[in-house]
């Protein structure tokens, strides 16, 4: 039997994220929003692609104006990209508390219906989101996973092929910490080929390509004007939700409940986890220098203030 994968909020994200896991036949999809017939429209649509993408999953949309989820019952996985989005000039911060009460009724109908899912969380502020769906949910933290990481690599490595004019194959990049302006690229651990950055490119270039991964977000939403990126964010989810069905073992950079780690304890932070059947199966700690050590805990921080707003 297929798997099956909820996708909550049918958004630009997450419309996205359904027809790629659609076409990538990984699973059956059930996208679901709170506004009639959009969920059905775009699940129609989708449905109606796949004669000519030849991908045999089921898509089917519903609305959940009614409170009604009994559609997305039994979901091996369900991604939670619902909320509102980021307009330009306003930060992820600016999101908290809207998208928590969000966040809040929508976990309540996701336990009740899959109570063993794992739960990827999208919307924004990002770790906040995934701390406050980890503790309305009481799922071991193993199944609840915040997406940003594999987002900013992805960014990240796009830059970095680009002036290198390399294949994107050839890039691995190395984001850790919170989804925010904080993040924490490391040169050091991104690699070229196996190379690492600072041996490929000169400082100021690095920095550039720093910065610019970190300002990712924005760089998108000033373009956009009316809302946020999403190609990239439903290929990075599509990417964490295939290491999950396939039972991959894959790492990937990936928001986790830290219990010490890093030392950092009690707060959903970005590090490389491994993702398979179980969820994240295991926390790879690498060696950072004083200064990365520095960057992390800043970061750390700044999620750990949010997440201490809404008292979760
Ligand atoms: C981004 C927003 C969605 O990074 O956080 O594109």
């Amino acid at each position: 039997m297929r798997k099956k994968v909820t996708v909550v909020g049918g958004g630009f994200v997450g419309s996205t994220t359904a027809q790629r896991i659609v076409d990538a036949e990984l699973a059956d999809v059930v996208l679901t929003d709170v506004l009639e017939g959009v969920p059905a429209g775009k699940a129609l649509d989708m449905i109606e692609s796949t004669p000519i993408s030849g991908a045999d999953s089921k898509a089917l949309g519903i609305s959940t104006a009614g409170g009604n989820y009994t559609a997305t019952a039994g979901s091996d996985v369900v991604v939670i990209t619902a909320g509102f989005p980021r307009k330009p000039g306003m930060s992820r911060d600016d999101l908290l508390r809207a998208n928590y009460d969000v966040i809040k009724q929508v976990v309540e109908q996701i336990v009740k219906n899959s109570p063993n899912c794992i739960l990827i969380m999208v919307t924004n502020p990002l770790d906040a989101m995934a701390q406050a769906a980890y503790r309305l949910s009481r799922f071991p933290k193993q199944r609840v996973i915040g997406m940003a990481g594999v987002l900013d690599s992805a960014r990240m490595s796009s830059f970095v092929a680009a002036e290198l004019g390399v294949s994107v194959e050839n890039v691995h990049s190395f984001v850790l910490g919170g989804h925010g302006d904080d993040m924490v690229p490391l040169p050091r651990y991104s690699t070229v080929a196996g190379i690492p950055l600072p041996d490929l490119l000169p400082k100021d270039k690095i920095d550039a390509i720093v910065d610019r991964t970190r300002k990712g977000g924005a760089e998108i939403v000033n373009l956009l004007k009316t809302g946020s990126a999403y190609y990239a964010p439903s290929a990075a989810v599509t990417q964490m939700v295939e290491a999950i069905l396939k039972d991959k073992k894959k790492i990937l950079p990936c928001a986790a409940y830290l219990e010490g780690e890093y030392g950092i304890k009690g707060l959903f932070v970005g590090v490389p986890c491994k993702l398979g059947a179980a969820g994240i199966e295991q926390i790879i700690q690498i060696k950072l220098t004083d200064e990365e050590n520095a960057a992390l805990q800043k970061s750390a921080a700044a999620v750990k203030e949010l997440v201490g707003v809404l008292n979760v």
